[in-house]
């Protein structure tokens, strides 16, 4: 692996290399004021999982050299999801009204010049556009992952999801790269030209922004999505028994299946959901879905309980566990 950044490198040095990284780790929830902290302290006193960060600002570092196969396998899906919905929020809900609120000081619509109407205009459909494509994201894509991370398969297939996904990225990209050509040829010079220079300036940086968020869903977080599918669909009908859909309150600890058995000794053994999945192949996420039923079934979280459960019902012998 030749990833730049590392989980024991300080935070403040990752963000002194890179200023990008200041908007990964606010969408991520991390604050600010973490003094000389590493990455991974940084993230776990956040609650942020480790290695979806560490994987996400690798990938924006360096986007054209992404081992997006091995990167996906460090994801944590419903973590990268969450990175995603803030950056969404981000987008919608800040960077692109303060651009229009940029936009408005700069072109003197009293004037009566048309072009500056025009561009107004012309942005409001881009971030309406925008808009669209991230409730898009937010109300399909991400509950087809969800309902993929519960173990089943949702009616439609990603593919056929992907197509509009890329098509409305291109869209996006095109609508903005038109926007700053027209701003460039045809705005007429007048005397606000510096504020026009600076809403151009985040236009540009929004642009770079948004095209780095787009290609990272149209690889990395596609990539995590397929081999999902892929894994759902590959358990068929077995995975069906073991639904991680919602359980009812009753019957918590009589319905854990062999499945489930399986990953409890594993745990118990001291292995890592990266081992586990590799001992079972099975992805790491849907290690973790297994995990997460079991601990709603049994309502127990940590390895050491995992491990007193398993010794307690004969899965595991005192010899085979680490104390
Ligand atoms: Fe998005
Ligand atoms: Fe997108």
């Amino acid at each position: 692996m030749t990833e730049k950044y590392h989980e024991t490198d300080p935070m403040s040095d990752v963000i002194s290399d890179d200023y990008r990284i200041l908007q990964i780790i606010s969408r991520f929830g991390i604050k600010l004021g973490f003094g000389d902290q590493s990455v991974a302290a940084t993230c776990r006193a956040a609650g942020v999982d480790v290695s979806t960060f560490l994987t996400v600002v690798n990938y924006v570092k360096d986007p054209a050299h992404a081992r997006i196969s091995e990167m996906a396998e460090q994801v944590d899906v419903p973590a990268l999801i969450a990175y995603l919905k803030n950056s969404h929020n981000y987008f919608v809900d800040f960077r692109l009204p303060g651009i229009r609120r940029k936009l408005l000081e700069a072109i003197d619509l009293s004037s009566g010049n048309r072009i500056a109407m025009l561009i107004l205009r012309f942005y409001d459909e881009y971030a309406q556009e925008v808009s669209r494509h991230m409730t898009f994201e937010n109300e399909h894509v991400h509950p087809f992952v969800e309902t993929l991370l519960q173990g089943r398969l949702p009616q439609e297939s990603f593919r056929s999801i992907e197509e509009q996904y890329d098509e409305q990225h291109a869209g996006i990209e095109k609508s903005l790269s038109e926007l700053k050509s027209i701003i460039v040829k045809y705005y007429p010079s007048d005397n606000s030209a510096q504020l026009m220079g600076e809403v151009l300036m985040d236009i540009f940086m929004t642009d770079e922004d948004l095209h780095s968020h787009c290609h990272m869903e149209d690889t990395l977080f596609a990539e995590c999505i397929r081999r999902l599918e892929h894994e759902v669909r590959l358990q068929g009908g077995q995975v069906a028994d073991e639904q991680p859909q919602e359980e009812k309150n009753d019957n918590l600890t009589s319905d854990i299946s062999e499945r489930e058995k399986e990953i409890i000794v594993q745990v118990a053994k001291g292995l890592s959901n990266k081992e586990i999945a590799e001992a079972l192949f099975i992805s790491v996420n849907t290690v973790m879905t297994h995990r997460r039923n079991i601990s709603r079934k049994l309502q127990i979280r940590s390895a050491a309980g995992f491990t007193i459960y398993a010794i307690a019902n004969g899965l595991v012998s005192l010899d085979d566990v680490q104390l």
